[in-house]
């Protein structure tokens, strides 16, 4: 396996209190693969994503427990510099905003090509040369003539393009993708994610793809994990997913995608909010929007329960959702 997320648990200590981010995460995802990671604002996809590269804002964030296993070895205990030397060549991430990750006061074939010149000691003229030829595996038109230009110099969509060529400048085997689309028109989405799977494919890498679209979903992932209150709740093939969700959550994000079938009427909202992390109800964590909730649920937590080989569920009435 190429990544694996033990038991992960992230706390931000502030000072209003212990926010509970990760509550025991586990996920994987092997060469080649995508993985999905579906939830609502704060179930902790980000979080978990930064611990996995490293870049976890500590503090006021703690790993508190868990392991996370790149190749076999827990990256959690690697010293820094050992870390820094994972992180680019071997794992790379994609940012939502690529204005504010991008440097405004380099070309874009500086940046690019410093990633040669530090990482694997190239000249100043054959790091340029590989901006460019990362400029046009990502399709940026004229890329010989465009690697002088900046940053700002370049339509939203080819800036991400640009953080993908970042991404990509040493072949990692994994790509963790932050709502890499999210800043961008509907139009310029379907081209940017297309790329992104097309390129994961070609070069047979491992991707993270973290989404609110389960639109996009369906089309590039292999799988699914789905986060609620900083907990996998449902995990399992993508196609088994849609078929029928084992979870009630999964099933109300599910309910909440427009479906052009169904133009005109109102969308399926997934009623009240995530809790809040400082005070995570007991039992399950949704229990409190959940339509098919019980008191067993109010008060035991359910752990991650096996549906089939592939597929876990967190929550007592599997069984019950997946027959609709
Ligand atoms: N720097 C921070 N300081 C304090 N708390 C934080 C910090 N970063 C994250 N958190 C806490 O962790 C929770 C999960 O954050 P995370 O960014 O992982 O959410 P997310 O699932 O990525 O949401 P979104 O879809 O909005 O990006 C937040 O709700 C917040 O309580
Ligand atoms: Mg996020």
């Amino acid at each position: 396996m190429l990544l694996e997320v033990r038991d992960l648990h992230v706390e931000f200590r502030t000072r209003d209190g212990v926010a509970k981010a990760v509550n025991g995460v586990n996920y994987s995802v092997d060469e080649g693969e995508t993985l999905a990671v579906l939830g609502e604002s704060g179930s902790g996809k980000s979080v978990t994503a930064q611990a996995v590269m490293g870049i976890l804002d500590t503090p006021p964030g703690k790993i508190t427990g868990g392991e996370i296993l790149f190749r076999g070895k827990d990256l959690l205990k690697f010293k820094e510099d050992e870390r820094r030397k994972v992180r680019g060549a071997e794992m790379a991430m994609i940012f939502q905003d690529a204005l504010s990750s991008l440097n405004p006061v380099l070309s874009v074939g500086d940046q690019l090509g410093e990633m040669f010149i530090v990482h694997r000691g190239m000249s100043r003229k054959d790091a340029r040369t590989k901006a460019v030829e990362l400029m046009d595996r990502v399709r940026i038109p004229g890329a010989a003539q465009r690697v002088r230009d900046y940053p700002h110099q370049f339509s939203g969509g080819m800036r991400q393009r640009i953080m993908i060529a970042m991404a990509l400048a040493l072949e990692p085997a994994l790509i963790i993708a932050d709502e890499p689309t999210t800043a961008l028109d509907v139009t310029v989405q379907a081209q940017v994610m297309d790329l992104l799977a097309e390129l994961q494919r070609e070069l047979h890498m491992g991707l993270i793809l973290i989404t609110h679209d389960l639109g996009v979903v369906a089309d590039v992932a292999d799988k699914i994990a789905v986060m609620y209150a900083g907990r996998i709740v449902e995990s399992a093939p993508v196609h088994d997913i849609y078929k029928a969700p084992a979870h009630p959550y999964t099933r109300g994000l599910l309910d909440s995608i427009p479906r052009l079938d169904q133009k005109g009427q109102e969308l399926y909202a997934i009623k009240g909010l995530p809790p809040n992390l400082m005070h995570i109800p007991p039992g399950c964590a949704f229990n409190p929007r959940c339509p098919m909730a019980q008191d067993v649920c109010r008060t035991d937590e359910p752990e991650l329960y096996e549906v089939d080989q592939h597929r876990g569920s967190a929550c007592h009435f599997w069984r019950e959702c997946l027959n609709g």
